[in-house]
Order: structure tokens, then C-alpha cells, then sequence
């Protein structure tokens, strides 16, 4: 029975946890929006990709490589400026937010 209790304190913990890095992805995700839309769904006007809905785990290494350099194009270099002061945790938590967001088309 004590077990059960730990077991689903810490579900709701993680839950909780998770909740957040969301909230947080949302409110660095409006520095994002003039170019990829404030739902996600990108601007052609500005070359930006649609976002929403796209796995955490690709948004997360796409920022990386734009950030070091390793994706660099006339494109992506519009976007450093946007993306150079981005910590590890802003990143993390900006894919777990670009995830979340549904496709609207
Ligand atoms: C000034 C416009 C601009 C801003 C602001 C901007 N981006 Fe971008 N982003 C782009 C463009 C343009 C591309 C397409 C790059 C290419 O063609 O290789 C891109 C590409 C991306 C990609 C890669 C998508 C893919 O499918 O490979 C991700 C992820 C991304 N942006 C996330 C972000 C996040 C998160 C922010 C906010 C911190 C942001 N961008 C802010 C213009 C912008």
C-alpha cells in the first residue's frame, strides 16, 4: 500500500514536472512566433517551418545544431540571434512545448 502511495506521488510529481518545462517552452516560445507563427505553423514569407507537433527530440537537436553552427544557412542565420543565449534547459523545454502544440492544418 506504501509503495502504491510513492508510486503514484511520484507520477503526479513527474507529471507536475513535465507541466512545467511546457509552460516555460511557452513563454520563450513567443521570441519565436514573428517568424514561426504563434501557433507553430510557420510563415512562408519568412522561409520558417511549420513546428507544431513535431517530435521534442528533433526540435531539440535542430536547435543545438543552428546554435553551434553546424546548420547554418542564409536561413538559420536569421534565426541565431534568436536562439545564440539559449541554455540547455530553455532548449529542453522549448521541444517539449513545440511538441505539445497541435497541427492546426
Ligand atoms: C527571424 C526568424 C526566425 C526566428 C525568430 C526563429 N526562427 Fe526558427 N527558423 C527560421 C527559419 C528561416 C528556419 C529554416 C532554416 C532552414 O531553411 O534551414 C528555421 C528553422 C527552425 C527549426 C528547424 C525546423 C526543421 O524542421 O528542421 C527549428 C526547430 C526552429 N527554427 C526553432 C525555432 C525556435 C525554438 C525559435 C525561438 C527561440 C525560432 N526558431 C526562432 C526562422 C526563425
Amino acid at each position: 500500500m506504501r509503495q502504491l502511495l510513492v508510486l503514484f506521488m511520484s507520477l503526479i510529481f513527474s507529471a507536475s514536472v513535465f507541466a512545467n518545462l511546457v509552460e516555460q517552452g511557452q513563454e520563450l516560445f513567443s521570441k519565436c512566433a514573428s517568424c514561426h507563427g504563434k501557433n507553430g505553423m510557420g510563415k512562408s514569407g519568412q522561409k520558417a517551418p511549420m513546428l507544431a507537433g513535431q517530435y521534442a527530440w528533433y526540435v531539440n537537436s535542430q536547435i543545438h545544431a543552428i546554435k553551434n553552427g553546424d546548420r547554418a544557412n542564409a536561413n538559420t542565420k536569421k534565426m541565431m540571434p534568436f536562439v545564440k543565449r539559449l541554455s540547455d534547459e530553455d532548449i529542453n523545454a522549448l521541444s517539449a512545448y513545440v511538441e505539445s502544440m497541435p497541427r492546426k492544418k
